[in-house]
């Protein structure tokens, strides 16, 4: 199993009481009991959709595990997810069906457009960027799940226009030259 990334998106001022009450709500359901770690960490990002650091530290405090054994279960389980959720969640897939019809090139595309790696979300949370295990529909691969539905054999030059469809703007010929200091 791979671990998980550090997370890299702090909570902005108004979530951190969110996050507080819905972690004590959830602690509560569990009676802060140290051997449900596990639930209680699956019931929090039930709530939130994913772990925010400060949650964890909450739990740990709550529960009387240290801090880095908490986080140590986050990272160590697909399951959780440390970053949120980006508004739409692109998820692409790297069954072995997928992957040996270009799933990686797919992967490299949304990377390269969204300016961010796998597993993340972009600095204004439009976007998350995530790897599946293969999603059941192979004779379509490869296949990106974009929120929750499926893009079917999907090429490189389809990305541009799933994330249009969003209205992201993306960067003209021109403009793309001279961020790249390449205008004459
Ligand atoms: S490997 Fe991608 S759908 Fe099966």
């Amino acid at each position: 199993m791979e671990p998980m990334e550090e997370p890299k998106e702090e909570p902005m001022e108004d979530e951190l009481e969110i996050i507080h009450a819905e972690v004590d709500s959830v602690l509560k359901r569990y009676e802060s009991n140290p051997e449900k770690l596990i639930p209680i960490l699956q019931g929090v990002q039930a709530k939130l959709g994913y772990l925010p650091k400060e949650a964890m530290l909450q739990i740990a405090d709550a529960v009387q595990i240290p801090e880095v054994e908490v986080y140590g279960v986050g990272t160590f389980y697909n399951q959780f997810r440390l970053n949120p959720p980006g508004k739409h969640q692109i998820k692409v897939c790297m069954g072995t069906a997928c992957h040996m019809t270009g799933g990686r090139i797919i992967m490299d595309s949304f990377e390269r457009r969204l300016e961010i790696p796998e597993g993340e979300t972009t600095p204004d949370r439009e976007f998350s960027l995530e790897r599946v295990a293969c999603v059941g529909c192979c004779a379509l691969a490869p296949v990106v799940l974009v929120d929750e539905e499926v893009e079917a054999k999907v090429r490189p030059t389809r990305v541009d226009g799933i994330l249009l469809g969003f209205g992201m703007e993306l960067p003209s010929a021109n403009n793309k030259q001279k961020e790249e200091g390449r205008e004459e």
